[in-house]
């Protein structure tokens, strides 16, 4: 029985939903928010569409005893309209998701929840540690989406300039995902080839390509107040990745023994969540902006 959880159904939580019943990943779905109507009408709604699938799933809410043998719970609570696309900040989030933390985690640990917890709350990399904290799951078994969702990013507007699939485009965006996240060009291959040579043949302007990159999210924001189907669809990739033990290798945030934080790396995922973490030979100035980047998040979360 494969079974999930989403804490918050919002937009995003309510894309994840929608998607895992599409998909026909989930057997089982219990759907909670803090407001139960919301929840039922997810639940309503989705239900409505199971004459249309090829597959079924079972739909609850709002009952935390279900989470006790629920293998994926994802939280999705953030509240993006607290954000100002201006500055561009997701830090603006925190007050308002620290505090959901602090209701939530008590919860999800009286349940005796003991799967892996998939964290899309900004900001992403803090947030994660203090879920991982206050629930007292392990390092391994709670990790967010981080730049796992920046890196998609970089993937089209890298696979834009090639004209590929942003699947031929691989690497990594490192760091918080945020301001002070960096596209690793040293990672990054296009059809196989590495960009650093493509860039320098083709004299392309990279540093455009990152900003872009990282500021994919608020181009999105700023037309529609929200994202939900790149991050929704990164979320459900890396909750396949854990059902079928993929040892998927992707960047997500994960906690860095080396900078004592959560943040975006190249990371493992399987069956246990956090399988292991890829630490890849960065130049200088790719490792030092890895470190600047751990620093911010780490300096942050202090102040929890
Ligand atoms: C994003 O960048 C929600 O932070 C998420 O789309």
């Amino acid at each position: 029985m494969r079974k999930f959880g989403i804490i918050g159904v919002g937009h995003v939580g309510a894309t994840v939903a929608y998607t895992l019943v599409c998909k026909g990943i989930a057997d089982e779905l219990i759907l909670i928010d803090k407001n139960e109507g919301k929840a039922t009408a997810e639940q309503l709604d989705l239900q409505d569409a199971q004459a249309r699938l090829d597959t079924r799933t079972i739909i609850k809410t709002q009952d935390y005893t279900e989470l006790e043998d629920t293998d994926v719970l994802f939280v999705t609570s953030g509240n993006i309209h607290a954000l100002d696309n201006v500055s561009g900040n997701r830090w603006a989030e925190f007050e308002y998701t620290r505090e959901i933390v602090k209701d939530i985690a008590p919860k999800i640990k009286a349940s005796g929840f003991d799967g892996v917890l998939i964290d899309t709350m900004n900001p992403c990399d803090a947030i994660t540690h203090y879920l991982q904290r206050e629930t007292g799951l392990s390092k391994q078994q709670c990790f967010g989406t981080g730049t796992f969702l920046d890196t998609a990013r970089m993937q089209k507007v890298v696979s834009d300039v090639f004209d590929v699939d942003p699947k031929n485009v691989t690497g990594y965006v490192y760091g918080e995902h945020g301001e002070s996240q960096f596209s690793a060009w040293s990672t990054v291959q296009v059809n196989g080839l590495d960009i650093l040579d493509l860039a320098q043949d083709q004299d392309l302007d990279l540093s455009e390509l990152e900003e872009k990159a990282r500021h994919g999210g608020w181009a999105v924001h700023s037309g529609k107040g929200y994202t939900s189907y790149a991050i929704a669809t990164c979320a459900v990739k890396l909750s396949e990745a854990v059902l079928s033990d993929a040892k998927l290798a992707c960047p997500c945030s994960s906690y860095s023994e080396k900078y004592d934080t959560y943040v975006g790396q190249p990371s493992i995922v399987g069956k246990n969540g956090i399988e292991s973490v890829t630490e890849l030979p960065l130049p200088d100035d790719e490792e030092a902006k890895f470190k600047h980047s751990a620093d911010t998040i780490k300096e942050k979360f202090a102040t929890l």
